[in-house]
């Protein structure tokens, strides 16, 4: 890796703002390879330097990688007047670093959302080329039958001219309210509410529990999250690029 000023990668990992590592470096806090630091300039390769500062050591992780459990009634975005975004269900140190949802969740849908500032790795799973699947748990009024699973496998086209992919609706239970998994291959705006909404069947609740290889994880309780676990993110970076091993 190329070598970075020392004030931008401490910096980068959102602990720290470039001046209060300044201000570290003058008070000799700051520590490489096991030397104290004179100049918040010198330059250091990230991916051998190890850094402590007050005698800790520094994780220089390049990118942030959050899987949240998104609860009913925040935002999907970065930046809200009026509403409470995603990124406040966060500490200060990842807010500062940029992060930023993958996707969207309406304001009512729980579920699985993944942050990151890794902007590559987000355009990539985002990309409507790869098709990366995503499952929803949905609840929704009246009773669901084989014709419409059939008509989710067919495609629809929806009355305001939205052309749906061929999705799968797994019927879980039907009655009066019906509960049904349903599989996306693309992500358009309120598509799971849209298409069973097509079929005369109102959306009452909507989680998202996987996201291609991810899984919500279910120890974490709505507005819980946690960092991804390295085999996660091997898995997710493969299906970004599969020409990488995972
Ligand atoms: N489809 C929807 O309708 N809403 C979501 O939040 C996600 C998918």
């Amino acid at each position: 890796m190329a070598q970075e000023r020392l004030d931008k990668l401490l910096a980068a990992t959102g602990r720290w703002s470039r001046s209060e590592v300044r201000r570290m470096v003058r008070e000799g806090r700051v520590l490489a390879d096991g030397r104290i630091v004179s100049a918040p300039e010198t330059k250091y390769d990230a991916d051998s330097v190890t850094l402590c500062v007050d005698g800790a050591p520094v994780d220089l992780q390049r990118f942030v990688y959050i899987m949240l459990h998104k609860p009913a009634g925040v935002v999907s975005a970065t930046e809200d007047g009026r509403e409470k975004t995603v990124l406040a269900l966060l500490p200060e140190e990842y807010r500062r670093r940029g992060l930023f949802p993958v996707g969207r969740l309406d304001k009512d849908t729980e579920g699985l959302l993944l942050l990151t500032d890794d902007g590559a790795l987000a355009h990539e799973l985002l990309s409507p080329k790869k098709h990366v699947d995503k499952r929803y748990y949905a609840r929704v009024d009246g009773a669901l039958d084989e014709s419409d699973r059939l008509a989710f496998a067919a495609g629809m086209t929806l009355g305001d001219g939205l052309v749906c992919q061929s999705a799968e609706l797994e019927i879980l239970s039907s009655g009066a309210q019906s509960e049904a998994l349903v599989t996306l291959r693309e992500g358009k705006y309120h598509q799971v509410k849209r298409m069973l909404a097509a079929r005369g069947k109102p959306v009452r609740y909507l989680k998202r529990l996987t996201m291609g290889p991810l899984c919500l994880d279910p120890s974490l309780a709505g507005g819980a999250w946690r960092p991804l676990t390295a085999e996660e993110l091997k898995k997710l970076k493969y299906t970004s690029c599969p020409t990488k091993k995972p």
